[in-house]
C-alpha cells in the first residue's frame, strides 16, 4: 500500500495530471519498447515456467547441502546484493538458520576478511557457488580461484563436485571454466541484467541452499505482476511511486533515503539502492539512493534530515512479518517512563513512524511511505517485483535505459592497466 498524503504539497493531482501522457508513452516503452529488450526478462519472468529450472537448483542445492554444511557464496553487485536481502528478510534474528549455512564473498577485496574466511572453512564441509554473469569481474574472479583453490588442496578431485557456477546461459569465461572442469552449472538468462536477477538461479539457489521456500518468493512476485497486469497505468502503484520521486527530482531535491524500521529488512534497502544507484544514475541525472535505519539513526543522521539542507525525499518502506509473538512494554516504569508501561512495541513503531513523517516532512523534508505486512518469503517476492517495476519505469521518464551501467567500467579499467603495468 502507498500512501503519498505527506508528499502532496511538493506531488500534486495537477503534478499527476501533467504527467499522465508521458507516463502512457514511459509504460509503453517499458512494456513494448524493442530498443532496450535486452534487459526486459524480468518482466514476465514471475509467471514463467521454470520447472526445468527448479528441477535443476532442488537437485544441485541437494547436492551441496549433502556434502558440506556451509557454503560459501561468492559474487559482487546484482550477483550478491539480492541473495543476501532475501536471506536476510526471510530469517528472523536470532534463529540458527537451518543446518546450512550461507556465507557471502566476493564483494571486496579485503585479504583479511577472506583469510578469515577460509581460516573459519577449516573446521567445516565447505561447498562453493560462484555467481557471476559476464564471468570477468575482477573481485569474484579473484576470490573465487583462492577458494576454488582451497578447495581443490582439501578436497583433491572430489572439489569439482562442490562447485556451482551461476553464469551467463551460452557464452562467457566463466561457463567454459566451469564445463571444462565438471561443475555444476546454473544459468542466468541473457534477457535479465545483475541487479533485476534475483528471482532467477542467483538469488533461487541461495535461498534454496539456506532452506527458504523460493517458490513462495516467486508466488509473492507473480501475484503483483498478475494484479499489475489488470491495472491501468494511472491505478498502478509502483507508477505512482516512480511519479512521485520523478517530481520531487525535478524540483531540486538530490537524493532519496529508503527508510526502514525493521533491521532485517536493512539489507533490502542495500539492494533497492544499487537496483536504483546503477539503472538511473547516469548521463548527470538520477536521485541518489541512500538508506537509513530508524529509530538508529533518527539518532546521528536524525539531526542532518530534520535541520541541514533540503535535498532529501525520504521512502518510508514500513514491513510488518508477522512471525514473533507481539512483545509489550512491562508495568513497574519509573515516574517519567511510566507513560509507555503496556504499550506494544507495534504501536511504539506506528506512533515513530508518523511522528518522525510529520516532523520531517513540516520541515520541508517529502515522504513517501510504503506499508507491506504479509508471510516473509512471499512479501519479499512481491517487494521485488514493485520495485523494479519503478526503477525501470522511472528509467524510461527520465529517458535513460535502465538497464546498462557504462560507468561501472571506468574504475575496472584503470584498475587493469595497473595491474597489467
Ligand atoms: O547490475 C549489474 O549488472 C551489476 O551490478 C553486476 O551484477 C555486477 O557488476 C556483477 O557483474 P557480474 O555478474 O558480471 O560479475
Amino acid at each position: 500500500q502507498l500512501s503519498l498524503d505527506q508528499v502532496r504539497p511538493w506531488f500534486t493531482k495537477d503534478h499527476e495530471n501533467r504527467l499522465q501522457s508521458l507516463a502512457q508513452f514511459a509504460y509503453r516503452q517499458l512494456l513494448d519498447g524493442q530498443v532496450d529488450a535486452f534487459g526486459k526478462g524480468w518482466l514476465s519472468w514471475p509467471v514463467d515456467d521454470h520447472a526445468e529450472l527448479y528441477a535443476d537448483i532442488d537437485k544441485i542445492s541437494d547436492q551441496l547441502t549433502k556434502v558440506s554444511d556451509v557454503t560459501v557464496v561468492i559474487g559482487i553487485g546484482g550477483s550478491y546484493l539480492g541473495a543476501r536481502s532475501v536471506l536476510s528478510m526471510v530469517y528472523p534474528e536470532f534463529v540458527d538458520q537451518g543446518k546450512h549455512q550461507v556465507i557471502f564473498a566476493g564483494q571486496q577485496l579485503s585479504g583479511t576478511y577472506h583469510a578469515h574466511l577460509l581460516k573459519y572453512l577449516d573446521n567445516h564441509e565447505v561447498s562453493l557457488v560462484v555467481v557471476s554473469k559476464s564471468g570477468t569481474t575482477l573481485e569474484p574472479s579473484a576470490i573465487f580461484h583462492t577458494f576454488r583453490a582451497y578447495l581443490e588442496q582439501r578436497y583433491g578431485n572430489e572439489a569439482a563436485s562442490r562447485i556451482c557456477a551461476i553464469t551467463d546461459a551460452q557464452k562467457g569465461t566463466l561457463r567454459q571454466y566451469a564445463l571444462e572442469k565438471g561443475y555444476a552449472t546454473l544459468p542466468i538468462p541473457d534477457d535479465i541484467g545483475g541487479r533485476y536477477s534475483v528471482l532467477s538461479a542467483v538469488g533461487l539457489l541461495p535461498m534454496a541452499l539456506a532452506g527458504i521456500d523460493y517458490r513462495q518468493v516467486m508466488a509473492g512476485a507473480a501475484e503483483v505482476k498478475q494484479r499489475y497486469d489488470n491495472l491501468d497505468v494511472a491505478d498502478n502503484p509502483s507508477v505512482q511511486y516512480a511519479l512521485a520521486r520523478h517530481v520531487l527530482y525535478q524540483q531540486g531535491f538530490a537524493a532519496e533515503a529508503l527508510v526502514t524500521y525493521e533491521p532485517r529488512v536493512a539489507d533490502f534497502a542495500g539492494w533497492w539502492q544499487q537496483l536504483f544507484g546503477e539503472s538511473q544514475g547516469k548521463d548527470g541525472i538520477g536521485l541518489f539512493p541512500t538508506m537509513l535505519q530508524f529509530s538508529t539513526d533518527l539518532h546521528s543522521m536524525g539531526q542532518y534530515v530534520q535541520d541541514a539542507r533540503k535535498m532529501l525525499v525520504e521512502t518510508v518502506l514500513d514491513v510488518e512479518i508477522a512471525d514473533a509473538p507481539e512483545l509489550v512494554v512491562p508495568q513497574g516504569l519509573d515516574e517519567k517512563n511510566a507513560y509507555l508501561e503496556g504499550r506494544t512495541y507495534d504501536s511504539l513503531r506506528e506512533v515513530a513512524i508518523e511522528s518522525v513523517i510529520k516532523a520531517h516532512s513540516d520541515a520541508g523534508v517529502p515522504n513517501i511511505r510504503i506499508n507491506a505486512s504479509g508471510e516473509a518469503a512471499s512479501l519479499y517476492g512481491e517487494l521485488v517485483y514493485f520495485f523494479e517495476i519503478a526503477c525501470a519505469f522511472g528509467g524510461y521518464l527520465l529517458g535513460t535505459n535502465p538497464f546498462d551501467q557504462p560507468g561501472v567500467e571506468a574504475y575496472k579499467t584503470e584498475m587493469k592497466v595497473r595491474l597489467q603495468k
